[in-house]
């Protein structure tokens, strides 16, 4: 069977840190280990709208934020097919169709929707669209026959209801159409879930802790000076503490022992670091000094990339709108599949329109 990735983010925002650690440096090794058959990136307008239906100059304008995100972290178009989700119609068609199949109490059941109901305040009236967006994330998966689905640990609820929609769609049309995908979260836990710089759940742009892919070197700089640590820590001297400190956090999922070498030769590796941290006389602002040298490290070339890439942002247009026309031809193929199985073909089926003639003649 052919290894076909699909993943996607909702344009409401340039991406940043969470994204990078979480799933696009990922993607990148994928796009490049050249396991996989095909490869699809979504960019999730229509499923951005179900909660910026009011904003769609937002959804529109940050269309091209991802795509330049997309192809400076070296996301690479000869290898990956960079799609705009509203264009591929097909999707719109394949969850109407898929709604059938899922109950409005299974729904209410995902965990993510719950806790993005909340997060909305959308509890005593949810929209329609919002409420049943993962049926359409079903779609975007299955349109594509995807086999693996890299995605943070907070979409597993969206997988395993594709998983369910693909089972019952296949028994009821009795049809071995759709594929049945799997998961691939990060490794480590801490790029599942980076945390905000004020060291709060996650990094969101609605909590206002981001730091982007595209922040410039004096503005990363920055937000890693401002950056949440220890509230006891008032003295150098003073026995520091790692949890719920965000510069360690960042460090676990940034550093590497190349990292100490290069910038940091006191330490061989973080545990040292930690270490003296934990029992005094380490700083937090020889901390943060050595954090921003390994973020503006690991950031440089993304940043040139990107540079490169705004100098022609009507190229950038045209790489997305290759990438949808392949990925609607792709998903334009299943829709007659599932049309196929559902007995709904009905003008391309000759035997149909012959028996139903024999049907009225006998
Ligand atoms: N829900 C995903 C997010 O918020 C974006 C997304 C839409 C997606 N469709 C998808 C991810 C299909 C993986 C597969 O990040």
């Amino acid at each position: 069977m052919s290894k076909i990735i699909l993943t996607g983010d909702r344009p409401t925002g340039r991406l940043h840190l969470g994204h990078y650690v979480g799933s696009l440096k990922r993607r990148v090794q994928l796009q490049n280990s050249g396991e996989y058959d095909k490869i699809f990136i979504m960019i999730a307008d229509a499923q951005a709208l179900t909660d910026n239906f009011d904003n769609p100059d937002k959804i529109r304008d940050n269309i091209i934020e991802v795509a330049l995100d997309y192809l400076s972290v070296g996301l690479d178009p000869a290898k990956t097919n960079m799609f705009i989700q509203s264009v591929v119609t097909e999707l719109t068609e394949l969850t109407f169709y898929y709604a059938n199949l899922v109950t409005v109490s299974r729904l209410e059941r995902n965990p993510t929707v719950k806790t993005e109901i909340k997060m909305r305040n959308f509890e005593t009236s949810i929209p329609v669209g919002f409420f049943t967006y993962p049926i359409s994330q079903a779609s975007d998966i299955t349109a594509f026959k995807a086999t693996t689905v890299p995605v943070g640990e907070d979409q597993l609820p969206m997988i395993e209801q594709t998983r369910e929609i693909v089972r019952k769609f296949n028994a009821t049309y009795n049809a071995e159409v759709l594929v049945e995908p799997d998961a691939l979260i990060p490794e480590n836990a801490t790029c599942s879930r980076l945390p905000g710089t004020d060291g709060k759940a996650k990094m969101s742009k609605s909590l206002g802790n981001c730091i982007c892919l595209s922040d410039s070197e004096e503005e990363l700089n920055k937000k890693v000076m401002d950056m949440y640590t220890d509230p006891l820590h008032l003295k150098v001297s003073d026995p520091g503490h790692l949890e719920g400190n965000a510069v360690f956090t960042y460090l676990d999922a940034f550093a590497t022992d190349d990292d100490f070498a290069e910038f940091l030769p006191d330490y061989k590796n973080l545990d040292e670091m930690k270490a003296h941290y934990t029992s005094g006389g380490l700083g937090d602002m020889k901390c943060k000094r050595f954090l921003m040298a390994v973020l503006n490290k690991e950031l440089a070339p993304i940043r040139a990339r990107r540079k490169e890439y705004e100098k022609d942002i009507p190229a950038v247009y045209d790489i997305l709108r290759k990438g949808t026309e392949v990925a609607r031809a792709e998903a334009a193929q299943t829709l007659s599949e599932v049309k196929a199985a559902m007995r709904i073909n009905y003008f391309d089926d000759e035997a149909l329109i012959q028996g139903q003639q024999a049907r009225f003649n006998s």
